[in-house]
């Protein structure tokens, strides 16, 4: 049984913490449990709950009372990842889904109907043109792509039935920056929503509700989890955007496990220190890649050269960890210099403690059709490095013996 000065402890702290900063509320907030004064979160390894009588259960399923009642619809541990991550975006209300897509699928099918419309960054994740081309086409919601970082584009695509805009600031695997507050400021003169995917930031170098955003979207499977361990996805807002995507979830039933949000809540405990360091080695890799012989480009938001650099430093606290490049050739060159590597994982995923480099053109991205990817400027000769916790020397040095053999 709690007890009672630790329960006003807890409530005091929950005040407090509303004061401090980002890195503090990562370790300490939303915490939900402490009925055995466990020091760490508990995990809730239960599908439902219990009540002391009829009228209990009565009171809870119809919302009288507050409490939970199924593990679909809300649990402690889920609970406290939620408001966690809610406190640090600045949104009064987050709600946890099993991946990143079905967050993003709750959002777009929990606020949107038959009819509508979004205008969309052509730079997005692959799955989610699948999201948007295959599944929601069906529901008779259409999909209009802009460049990320043109405006008239984003204006001119606008249509009466226009209902949301989406944008990946930094884009995937560009690193191109879309300005948050003058989408949103579009967005809202249409009566539209923005729905803006942070996963490249973190709320640690980004937090789009404060530029204007009305959802950020997150899949924890990044760098909220930040070793590659679990899939997991959240949405944030206010507590009338949010309403519509949980009742969508819950009845879907994409939910978080609580085991994953166990793991995604110690995430964020480390999560400000890791971005620091994920950053600080992706600003000198860039800088270094763009010196050597064998790359054509880099893309990295952090270089100077970098057509968004301006924007990025306005609504960015840091440049992000991913880094792309490509190298003199073609794709086979490009596969050579994946395959010659030794330290790096071939992997699709990012935001791991280890370092992974990735051909999206044939691999994130080959869902898109060719016309699509050239739009979106993802040519075969690209390489995507997501950096990761090593040693910053041994990362370069990697890379530095792939690039020779080309
Ligand atoms: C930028 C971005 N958004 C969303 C997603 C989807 O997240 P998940 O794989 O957790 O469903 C991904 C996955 O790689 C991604 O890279």
């Amino acid at each position: 049984m709690k007890n009672k000065n630790l329960s006003q402890r807890q409530q005091r702290q929950k005040e407090y913490l509303k004061k401090t900063a980002l890195s503090t509320q990562a370790i300490r907030s939303g915490t939900v449990s402490g009925l055995e004064q466990e020091h760490n979160d508990a995990i809730y390894a239960t599908s439902s709950f219990i009540y002391g009588s009829a009228e209990e259960a009565c009171e809870c399923f119809s919302g009288q009372t507050e409490g939970n009642i199924y593990s679909r619809f809300t649990n402690p541990t889920v609970r406290t990842f939620e408001q966690r991550i809610a406190l640090m975006e600045g949104g009064a209300r987050a709600v946890a889904a099993s991946s990143g897509m079905a967050a993003l699928t709750s959002i777009f099918l929990g606020h949107l109907k038959q009819g509508d419309h979004i205008v969309s960054s052509c730079s997005i994740f692959g799955s989610i043109v699948g999201l948007f081309d295959n599944v929601l086409t069906k529901l008779g919601i259409t999909t209009t792509y802009v460049s990320p970082v043109d405006s008239q584009a984003w204006q001119d695509a606008i249509q009466p039935n226009t209902k949301a805009l989406f944008l990946e600031s930094p884009s995937n695997p560009l690193g191109e920056v879309g300005d948050i507050a003058a989408l949103a400021t579009l967005a809202h003169s249409h009566n539209a929503l923005l729905v803006v995917d942070n996963c490249f930031c973190t709320p640690i170098l980004q937090n789009p509700l404060a530029l204007g955003a009305d959802i950020v979207m997150h899949s924890a499977t990044k760098y909220i989890d930040g070793q590659g361990r679990c899939v997991g996805g959240v949405a944030i807002g206010s507590e009338e955007h949010m309403e519509p995507v949980f009742g969508f979830l819950r009845t879907v039933g994409t939910c978080m496990s609580p085991f994953n949000a166990w793991v995604f809540i110690n995430g964020l405990e480390t999560l400000s220190l890791r971005m620091q360091a994920h950053c600080s080695s992706a600003l000198k890799l860039a800088h270094w890649l763009q010196e050597q012989p064998q790359v054509e480009r880099v893309y990295y938001p952090g270089l100077e050269s970098h057509p968004q650099h301006q924007l990025a430093k306005q609504q960015q606290r840091l440049f992000g960890a991913v880094v792309s490049f490509e190298v003199r050739g073609d794709r086979t060159s490009a596969w050579r210099c994946i395959d010659d590597t030794q330290l790096l994982s071939i992997t699709g995923n990012f935001g791991d403690a280890k370092s992974t480099i990735t051909h999206p053109a044939t691999t994130t991205h080959s869902r898109m059709t060719a016309a699509a990817r050239a739009l979106a400027g993802i040519k075969d000769n690209l390489i995507r490095v997501s950096v990761g916790l090593e040693d910053y020397e041994d990362i370069k040095q990697d890379l530095a013996q792939a690039l020779s053999k080309l």
